[in-house]
């Protein structure tokens, strides 16, 4: 009767023992930053840390090679060119001005430069040095860290939102 009692509570520790590790194992992979591909500070509050997908990190790698001398404040080899060029093109992550913006255009103004669109020729054509499918990712890029954040279109702010 005594040892029946005993091997059941071993039984039970051993049990506890698996979902105890079970529960460990769901934990780390929780962790949405171990999942991200790639992180990108919020430009506008470097304190919080964008998670990018694995074609918005492509699409950051095609950024800081090619856009970020025009489309950012600062580059990796310091201040950029931005604030010399007229007109002043967007930040990458101005939100007001490119959230409006379809996707079909950006795709277009990247391949095609300004000029094919009317606009300045500062802004150079990517047609022949990057693929279509890198040109969708530096807009996947770009939309991942607009702020105002992008909403993509069909797609309203839900009216349930906490605000
Ligand atoms: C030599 C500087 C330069 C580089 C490099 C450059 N751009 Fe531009 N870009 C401009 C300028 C200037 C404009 C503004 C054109 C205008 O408004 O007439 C512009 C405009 C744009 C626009 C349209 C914005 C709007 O509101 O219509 C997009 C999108 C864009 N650039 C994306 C990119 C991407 C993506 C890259 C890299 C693949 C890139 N640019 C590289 C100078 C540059």
């Amino acid at each position: 009767m005594k040892s029946r009692f005993f091997g059941c509570a071993l039984v039970l520790v051993t049990l506890a023992g698996v979902s105890g590790c079970r529960k460990h194992t769901e934990t780390a992979k929780a962790d949405p930053l171990l999942a991200a591909y790639d992180t990108e500070p919020d430009w506008t509050d470097p304190q919080k840390i964008i998670q990018l997908g694995y074609q918005q990190a492509q699409g950051q790698r095609i950024f800081y090679q090619h856009c970020v001398w025009c489309h950012a404040d600062a580059t990796p080899a310091g201040p950029s060119n931005r604030s010399n060029l007229t007109p002043v093109p967007p930040l990458l992550n101005d939100g007001a001005t490119l959230n409006a913006e379809s996707d079909e255009y950006m795709q277009n103004i990247i391949t095609l430069g300004g000029s094919a669109l009317g606009k300045s020729a500062m802004m150079p054509p990517y047609g022949r040095m990057l693929s279509a499918e890198e040109i969708r990712s530096v807009i996947a890029f770009t939309r991942a860290i607009a702020q105002p954040p992008y909403q993509p279109p069909g797609r309203p702010a839900s009216q349930y939102s906490a605000k």
